[in-house]
């Protein structure tokens, strides 16, 4: 067996969940990174309940995750597929969905938040949970951009509030960066890194500064990457290649926004240049602006920067 099979399987470990004090988890919000993390949590053991706003996202999220599954299933249990299917159900077997998010966190012991960038969504989210959640209960958001400390201020519980930041796809992505704020307490932060290593994941620690470390970085390369194409320079298709086979990174910054969204790159770039009008690196992009009202959101819509079979 090779070492990152190894390393898969030892991740699917339903064992790991059992060290952690994390033993059930909500999340609410079931899209791209809510059913991910849903699915990783549910691989290592976790008890899982996503909370979505109707029946017909809740059907897309279970969609999401059994396609993933397989995927994985495919990966650890190439040889032998009686283990791959019991993976297959006994990882269903542990998510529970619900468009009730009152009646879902009533007893749990985390939640963590994947909705729309937004922080007004997220301030009436959590506002909405803070006296009806077990007081043990760490809340958490997966934002790419808002500050953790403003999402949290809304709530009793700032000492029990972090970040906890996944990457797309979750499943796949070894990252994840927990956020302390500076009203985080120790004992919070430990169990939130704790949790990350039961999910398999490299944990690293952030303050609470825009974009962390990873979008911190990635964010305005993807931005000047749609800068060079309005001024021309050169088309997508090359700037991809460009950087795939120039700089070594597995996708090229028109793959990689079509595959985060559009719309989410976009809330990301607007918070910050609210926030920080004089940084020239987060100044709107009038593509960008237009993709989006155009409704071409990337690899969900079915067309971004690219066109994608639906
Ligand atoms: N679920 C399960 N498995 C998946 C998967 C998914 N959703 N997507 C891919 N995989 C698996 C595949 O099954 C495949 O497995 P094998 O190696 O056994 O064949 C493996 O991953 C590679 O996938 P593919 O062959 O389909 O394609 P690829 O080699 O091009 O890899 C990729 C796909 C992993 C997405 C790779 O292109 C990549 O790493 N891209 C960069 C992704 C990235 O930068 N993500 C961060 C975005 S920023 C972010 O998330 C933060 C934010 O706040 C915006
Ligand atoms: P998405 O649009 O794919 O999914 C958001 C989901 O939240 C939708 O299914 C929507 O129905 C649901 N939702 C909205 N309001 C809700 C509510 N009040 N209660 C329950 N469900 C609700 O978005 P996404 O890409 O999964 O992003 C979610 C969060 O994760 C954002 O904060 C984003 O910035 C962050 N994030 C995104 C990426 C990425 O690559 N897309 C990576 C890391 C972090």
């Amino acid at each position: 067996m090779t070492t990152s099979l190894m390393v898969l399987k030892r991740s699917l470990s339903a064992s790991a969940a059992m060290s952690s004090a994390i033993k059930h988890v909500t999340v609410v919000g079931g899209g791209l990174m809510g059913s991910g993390i849903a699915q990783v949590a549910a691989q290592t053991g976790h008890e899982v309940t996503i909370v979505e706003v109707n029946d017909d996202a809740i059907k897309k999220a279970q969609k999401g995750i059994q396609t993933s599954l397989q995927r994985v299933a495919k990966k650890a249990y190439k040889d032998n597929s009686s283990e791959a299917e019991k993976f297959i159900s006994t990882t269903l077997g542990r998510i529970k969905t619900s468009v009730d998010l009152q009646g879902a966190v009533k007893n749990t012991d985390l939640v963590i938040e994947a909705i729309v960038e937004n922080l007004g969504a997220k301030h009436k989210l959590f506002s909405s949970i803070d006296s009806v959640a077990p007081q043990h209960t760490i809340f958490a958001s997966n934002t790419s951009s808002l500050p953790i400390g403003d999402i949290a201020s809304v709530t009793k519980r700032k000492d029990r509030f972090g970040g906890l930041h996944f990457f797309n796809p979750v499943p796949v992505m070894k990252l994840l960066e927990v956020v302390r704020t500076p009203e985080t307490s120790d004992d919070t932060y430990n169990k939130m890194m704790d949790w990350g290593k039961a999910l398999g994941k490299t944990t690293v620690t952030c303050k609470d500064t825009p974009g962390f470390i990873v979008n911190r970085l990635l964010v305005p390369y993807i931005a000047e990457s749609i800068r060079m194409l309005e001024r021309g320079d050169a088309s997508p298709r090359d700037i991809d290649t460009a950087m795939k086979l120039g700089a070594g990174y597995p996708m090229g910054p028109f793959e990689l926004a079509d595959y985060v969204g559009l719309d989410t790159n976009k809330f990301i770039l607007d918070g910050w240049y609210e926030k920080y009008p004089n940084e020239p690196l987060f100044k709107p992009i009038p593509l960008l602006n237009k993709l989006v009202s155009e409704g071409k959101l990337g690899v969900k819509s079915g067309e971004g920067f690219y066109k994608y079979n639906k």
